[in-house]
């Protein structure tokens, strides 16, 4: 199976571990106080965001996901490593609607106004050639990875009241950020994922969208929504799939895990609304922050451009 490598990188660095600058020990990058709530945050790469936000000083570390044994498992590590760290833990499927705003309301009325969103939940359908693939498992695809998403971004901005997240008269108003942990299978061919690429592409292209019209909102808070490819790491999935350490040059889950709390910071604030990877360097980025705006880059997209447009453009330029 070919995945994304080197040549795929925007940075010169390609990152394939953590690395000092995105560390969550650094002064910059602290969530002291935050209210973080992550899907799938008790397995894999959610468990390792969960950490490193831990580490990063939140105050409550919310995850949401099904299996209640595992929920409970990931809580009780995370609750031994980070004391200072408050876990709460929901058994709720993110495609089942009643459930997931009861999940909100009892977060609004017991815990906190949630600050970050990671959406790392995702359906996996068996790797198979489009045209093979059981329709069950196309719909389930859509079904969470988009639906379910969005079901979910609706109930975190409240976006029927949003005056209730944050009072108008609040200054400086606060963030609401949304981390979506997308894949670079959104927009790099990748053989037999054809569905799970078209589900993850489909709620990725939708945030950018929501992030562009997002105005409305801007009175009551300031939204930021980041979609990023966490880097190729061995999780369950992966094993499930019949990978091992060995059939891939496999990332650090750390990595995903320092980036995301990098991507939550001020600092990266630039990039919101933009498509990024684990495995790019962040003083790179940070360096081509007036290219990446001017060139509107980073952005889902078509390639090429015809040579009228490329010729009309020269000649407007001059007007
Ligand atoms: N691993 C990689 O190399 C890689 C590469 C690119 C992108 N990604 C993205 O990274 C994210 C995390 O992937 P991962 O490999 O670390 O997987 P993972 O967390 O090991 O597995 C996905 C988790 O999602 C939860 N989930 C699935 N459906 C759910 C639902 N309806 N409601 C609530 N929770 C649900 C499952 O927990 P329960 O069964 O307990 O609900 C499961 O543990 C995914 O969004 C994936 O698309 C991963």
């Amino acid at each position: 199976m070919s995945q994304p490598t080197f040549k795929d990188s925007f940075t010169r660095k390609y990152r394939k571990g953590p690395y000092s600058r995105i560390s969550p020990t650094q002064p910059t990058l602290s969530a002291s106080g935050k209210t973080v709530l992550i899907t799938a945050g008790h397995t894999g790469i959610g468990f390792a965001i969960a950490s490193n936000f831990a580490v990063a000083g939140v105050a409550h570390l919310i995850i949401v996901g099904r299996r209640q044994n595992m929920l409970k498992k990931a809580s009780e590590d995370l609750s031994r490593a980070h004391p200072a760290t408050k876990l709460h833990i929901f058994a709720a499927s993110i495609v089942d609607e009643a459930a997931l705003s009861a999940v909100f309301h009892k977060i609004r009325q017991g815990i906190a106004e949630p600050d970050v969103l990671v959406t790392s939940a995702a359906y996996f359908p068996s790797s198979t050639n489009v045209l093979e693939t059981p329709m069950q498992q196309m719909w389930a695809s859509f079904e969470t990875n988009v639906k379910g998403n969005m079901h979910l971004v609706q109930e975190f901005l409240n976006v029927t009241r949003p005056s209730s997240v944050s009072p108008t008269n609040q200054t400086p108003k606060r963030d609401k950020i949304i981390l979506d942990v997308s894949s670079a299978a959104t927009h790099v061919f990748v053989r037999k994922t054809g569905i799970y690429s078209a589900s993850k592409l489909a709620f990725t292209r939708i945030l950018a969208t929501a992030q562009d019209e997002a105005s409305f909102l801007s009175q009551y808070f300031n939204l930021r929504i980041h979609s990023f490819h966490p880097g190729i790491v061995l999780t369950q999935i992966g094993r499930n799939n019949g990978h091992n350490v060995d059939t891939m040059p496999w990332d650090d889950v750390q990595l995903p895990g320092q980036f995301a709390v990098w991507l939550a910071s001020p600092e990266a604030e630039f990039l919101k609304g933009r498509f990024v990877w684990a495995n790019w360097d962040v003083d790179e980025l940070l360096d081509g922050k007036e290219r990446i705006l001017k060139e509107n880059l980073l952005k889902i997209g078509l390639v090429g451009k015809a040579d009228w447009a490329i010729a009309l453009k020269r000649n407007t330029s001059k007007l």
